[in-house]
């Protein structure tokens, strides 16, 4: 996602810096849902909203993007959600391992060149990034829009022995359309015909 530099960005990030954690604290007496990607924060801030008991941490590698979805935030008063300006790379040196209940992946960038696969927020080595913090129990939810990524990452997630379930090519079209909350990204690809794909992976 392209940000333009985001006027006053640091006196912003200051104003609503009780939402960020480079370390977070995780209660082990409630459940922990990690979004990696967040973006504008559209789809974690609903959730955090509709599920006060759930803690949400939302991470996102660019300051400018994840500024605006702490500000959302911070307008709600919401006392259940963490921000950290991470890359998923780094993210064993940040949770414990096997401390993460579940883990949103949502319309992550596709990558399509042939050459750029590595890059993709699904290939093994991101995955066993997630294995590393995940529960035995956890789970990875991932969505898109985009047929190649999801593709390859069925293709990963096989390969690397994760427990595929619930899948569908047509979310919004099944059983759990109901429940769902969508993405500023899946708000603008459904709008303009795209079907969203999702996808439950499961450590065991
Ligand atoms: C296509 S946008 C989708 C945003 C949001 N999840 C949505 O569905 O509307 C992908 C987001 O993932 C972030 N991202 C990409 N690679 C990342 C990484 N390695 N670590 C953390 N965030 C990453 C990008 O900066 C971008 O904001």
């Amino acid at each position: 996602m392209r940000a333009r530099k985001k006027k006053h960005g640091a006196e912003r990030l200051e104003a609503v810096s009780k939402y960020f954690t480079t370390i977070p604290e995780l209660d082990s007496n409630k459940v922990t849902y990690l979004e990696i990607g967040c973006g504008k924060g559209k789809f974690i801030i609903e959730n955090a909203e509709r599920n006060p008991d759930i803690n949400y941490i939302a991470v996102e590698k660019v300051s400018d993007v994840i500024l605006l979805a702490a500000e959302k935030a911070n307008d709600r008063e919401l006392k259940n959600i963490k921000f950290m300006i991470c890359d998923a790379k780094g993210l064993t040196e940040v949770f414990l391992p096997h401390s993460v209940d579940y883990i949103y992946l949502n319309f992550s960038d596709p990558w399509p060149k042939a050459g750029h696969y590595k890059r993709r927020l699904t290939y093994k080595a991101f995955l066993d990034v997630y294995r590393h913090i995940l529960k035995e129990d956890g789970a990875i939810f991932f969505k898109t829009d985009n047929a190649g990524l999801f593709e390859f990452s069925l293709e990963q997630f096989t390969e690397d022995g994760w427990n595929l379930k619930n899948v569908t090519y047509d979310l919004h079209n099944s059983e759990f359309a109901k429940d769902n909350i969508m993405t500023e990204y899946e708000k603008n690809f459904s709008e303009k015909g795209f079907n969203i794909h999702r996808l439950e992976a499961w450590v065991k």
